[in-house]
């Protein structure tokens, strides 16, 4: 990507996947292992920016990064997020947010006693949507993960929830989540690019550049 392509800028990141208590000892979470993230606050920072980076818990050592705040749900992430989004420049959600938590969490452990357990599970918040509805909102950048009609879901993101720009992965077996390797198609209000399969690093460092070239092309309206 350009050197220094979002110096003076700040740019908030969400990462990896969150976790949604059932009971002391057991969550409901994802497959997102913070790779796509994490490279993706590691572009931003390389780029020049001031990069926050808002993850859920992930193996992964926490890049070299302005803040890093670690979140365990997505009700936290929720917080984390909308007390940091109107200071940043641009958010980029590349987290997997649960769409889905139980609707409490048992005090204690739930035993083995019943022959079927039924769970009620609640819609959560939509962080990116939210950041998108704020009056002050960053230039705000989706990820969309799909597993049929990438481009029509996509699309159906950016304006459902306002957003300036979704980069859309096909996810499935042996895809996107947990890779070392991905590929996106870029979409936003009258355009699209095609970033073809490459490490996280490399594929992150793309999209940096096409988040700096559509957010100078925005600023210069
Ligand atoms: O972490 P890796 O293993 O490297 O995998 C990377 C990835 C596949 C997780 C990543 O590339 C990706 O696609 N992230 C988005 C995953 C996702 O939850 O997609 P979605 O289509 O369900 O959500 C769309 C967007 O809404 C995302 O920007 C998500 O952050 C956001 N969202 C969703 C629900 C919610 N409650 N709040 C949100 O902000």
């Amino acid at each position: 990507f350009r050197p220094g392509c979002l110096a003076g800028l700040s740019v908030l990141v969400s990462a990896g996947p969150t976790r949604e208590a059932i009971d002391p000892v057991r969550f409901l979470s994802n497959r997102s292992s913070g790779k796509m993230g994490y490279a993706v606050a590691r572009a931003a920072a390389a780029a020049g920016a001031r990069v926050t980076l808002v993850s859920g818990p992930t193996a992964l050592s926490p890049p070299a990064v302005a803040e890093f705040v670690a979140v365990e749900s997505a009700a936290d992430m929720y917080q984390a997020v909308m007390a940091r989004a109107a200071s940043h420049d641009i958010y980029i959600g590349t987290a997997a947010v649960a769409d889905y938590a139980p609707e409490y969490a048992a005090a204690g452990k739930i035993k083995k006693t019943a022959g079927e357990l039924t769970l009620t599970l609640r819609k959560t918040r939509d962080i990116l949507a939210a950041v998108a509805a704020l009056p002050d909102k960053p230039y705000t950048v989706g990820f969309a993960a799909e597993t049929d009609d990438l481009e029509g879901y996509a699309r159906a993101k950016l304006a459902a929830k306002n957003l300036d720009m979704v980069a859309a992965n096909w996810v499935g077996e042996g895809k996107a989540f947990e890779q070392d390797d991905n590929a996106l198609e870029v979409f936003w209000p009258g355009g699209r690019r095609t970033l073809p399969t490459a490490s996280k690093a490399v594929l992150a460092g793309r999209l940096i550049d096409l988040i700096a070239e559509r957010y100078g092309a925005r600023a210069a309206v």
